[in-house]
Formats: C-alpha cells, sequence, structure tokens
C-alpha cells in the first residue's frame, strides 16, 4: 500500500495563519512588530533563493525583514560589527546568518557572536546546550518542523524506536534530542555506522538528514513505518532540468506508513518554524 504524504506545504500554512495572528495581537495589543533580520555572504544560488523567501514570508505574516547582502570576500571584522549593531537594535528580534559561509569565515565563530535571545536559528551553544540538558531554548527550525510533523500525524511519541540518518549540528543531533525528550529511543546513525540498513530498519520513526540523493532505499524502511525526508537535494533530471529530491529514494512510499515529500515536507515547515522562532523571541525580549 502507498504511504500517507505528510503534507508539510499545507501544515506549514496552517502554522503561518497563527502566526499572523500571533502578529496582529502583538501590534494590537502592545505596539510591537516582530522583526527578523537575515544576513546573506556571498551569491550562493541556493542560499539566494531561500533568503528571498524568508523575505517574502516574514512580511506576509506582518513581520518585519530586514536583509542584509554582503559580497562573498567580506571580513570577519565587517561581519561581527554588523551582528553587534543587529544585537543592539531594539527593532531586531530574531537573527539570522544564512549558511554555509564562504570558506574564509568561521561560522562557529560568527554564530557564537549573536546574542542568544535573538539566535532564532537555535544554532548557538548556548541554545544547543540548552536544549541537550532539557532547558527552555531557541530550537533549530528543521528539527522543530519534523516534530510538528511527527506529532501532528502520530500524537503520541512515546515508546516508539527513532533512527535519525545524520549527525549535524543543525539537524541529526537537534533532533534526536528532540525525539529523546519526546520519550523515543533514539538511535542516531551516519557515514561510518556499520550496517547502517540494519538499523534503519528497527525504526518506526525514520528521519533521514544525510543529504545524498536517495541514498535511503526502500529495505532501509520498516514496513509501515513513518518517515521524514529531510534531505533538499538539487540534482539535474533527464532532460538537464535542476530537480529536488530527498535523502529517500522514491520506492520508499510504498514500504513506509507515512512520509514526507520533497518538495512540499519538511521545507516549508523550516521556515514556518523560524517566523514562529522569532515571535517567541519578540514576546521574550519585549517582556
Ligand atoms: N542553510 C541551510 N539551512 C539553514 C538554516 O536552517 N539556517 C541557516 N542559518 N542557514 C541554513
Amino acid at each position: 500500500m502507498a504511504a500517507i504524504l505528510l503534507d508539510g506545504r499545507a501544515h506549514a500554512s496552517r502554522l503561518r495563519d497563527r502566526i499572523a495572528r500571533q502578529v496582529t495581537a502583538l501590534a494590537d495589543g502592545h505596539g510591537i512588530a516582530p522583526g527578523l533580520a537575515v544576513v546573506l555572504v556571498g551569491e550562493d544560488p541556493a542560499s539566494q533563493v531561500y533568503v528571498h523567501s524568508k523575505g517574502r514570508l516574514t512580511r506576509e505574516v506582518g513581520m518585519r525583514s530586514f536583509q542584509h547582502r554582503l559580497p562573498a570576500d567580506t571580513d570577519s571584522h565587517t561581519l561581527l560589527n554588523l551582528i553587534a549593531s543587529l544585537n543592539a537594535d531594539p527593532d531586531v528580534h530574531g537573527i539570522l546568518v544564512q549558511l554555509p559561509l564562504p570558506s574564509h569565515l568561521d561560522a562557529a565563530a560568527i554564530i557564537d557572536a549573536i546574542d542568544p535571545a535573538k539566535d532564532v536559528d537555535g544554532f548557538h551553544v548556548q541554545n544547543a546546550g540548552r536544549l541537550a540538558v532539557g532547558l527552555d531554548a531557541m530550537v533549530p527550525c528543521t528539527p522543530l518542523g519534523c516534530m510538528m510533523i511527527l506529532r501532528d500525524h502520530l500524537g503520541s511519541l512515546a515508546g516508539a524506536n527513532a533512527v535519525v540518518l545524520g549527525r549535524s549540528n543543525i539537524v541529526g543531533k537537534p533532533m534526536a534530542q528532540l525525539l529523546l525528550a519526546a520519550d523515543c529511543t533514539v538511535t542516531t546513525a551516519h557515514s561510518r555506522t556499520r550496517d547502517i540498513a540494519d538499523i534503519a530498519r528497527q525504526a518506526d520513526i525514520l528521519v533521514a538528514a544525510i543529504g545524498r540523493p536517495g541514498i535511503v532505499t526502500a529495505d532501509w524502511i520498516k514496513p509501515g513505518a513513518t518517515v521524514i525526508d529531510v534531505g533538499i537535494n538539487r540534482i539535474s533530471d533527464d532532460e538537464g532540468k535542476t530537480v529536488l529530491v530527498g535523502d529517500c529514494a522514491p520506492e520508499c512510499a510504498s514500504v513506509a506508513g507515512a512520509i514526507t515529500p520533497v518538495p512540499g515536507g519538511v521545507g516549508p515547515m523550516t521556515i514556518a518554524c523560524l517566523l514562529q522562532n522569532t515571535v517567541t523571541a519578540c514576546c521574550r525580549i519585549a517582556g
């Protein structure tokens, strides 16, 4: 039987409607407009598309969007000065530095310069540490969106065997922590894991965040499992056109019980969660 397609686009649209109502209430009740600053260094084509979408959707829910586009040869001093000014700006409640940064810049040092209260990506070590020990934290947007999709589909996740494929700071690690906090039994597998297909096949919940097109095949999936495909891979199709594909090969949908499509699954939830984190940051900062 074909898997249920978990429609992230529809879920994200409902979430943005809710955020728009929160933004209206903040404006009417307190005269505050949440503001999101996005910093893009260089001309990476995928990053330009993401940053454009983030600006458009930020404005669509009634928030203020501040975009800073800097040349690829920007030095760290200039970037750190910009972050310091955004940290001090009372109109800015969320700051996001689009990754990847050009290789001459130290991404960890740049992220750690962001005020943790405005770190709507949840990448600052303070937020990563708080999440790890179960304190209130800014949660990275992609794992947060994955959790919303999972809870919407499954309700309680307690006791489920969850396998996370990938161990990045942006997705894999925070995803594993969120699943653990939801009382799953969690395994993280990665490029050096032995017998990765056998481990994946134990999963009631499988989160694929490897970044390799179609690496997860049908034989990696337990029949009926819920599969979250975080991969957003750009490849050329037979006609040379660029298309987006996930980490899961299309035939996974014939074994899984439910699966997120690519595009239209996790991607739209990531941006909606960024907007939600910005409202949360605004409410905390404004008291
Ligand atoms: N590049 C790809 N995904 C992300 C993200 O979620 N946040 C930032 N800052 N950069 C990204």
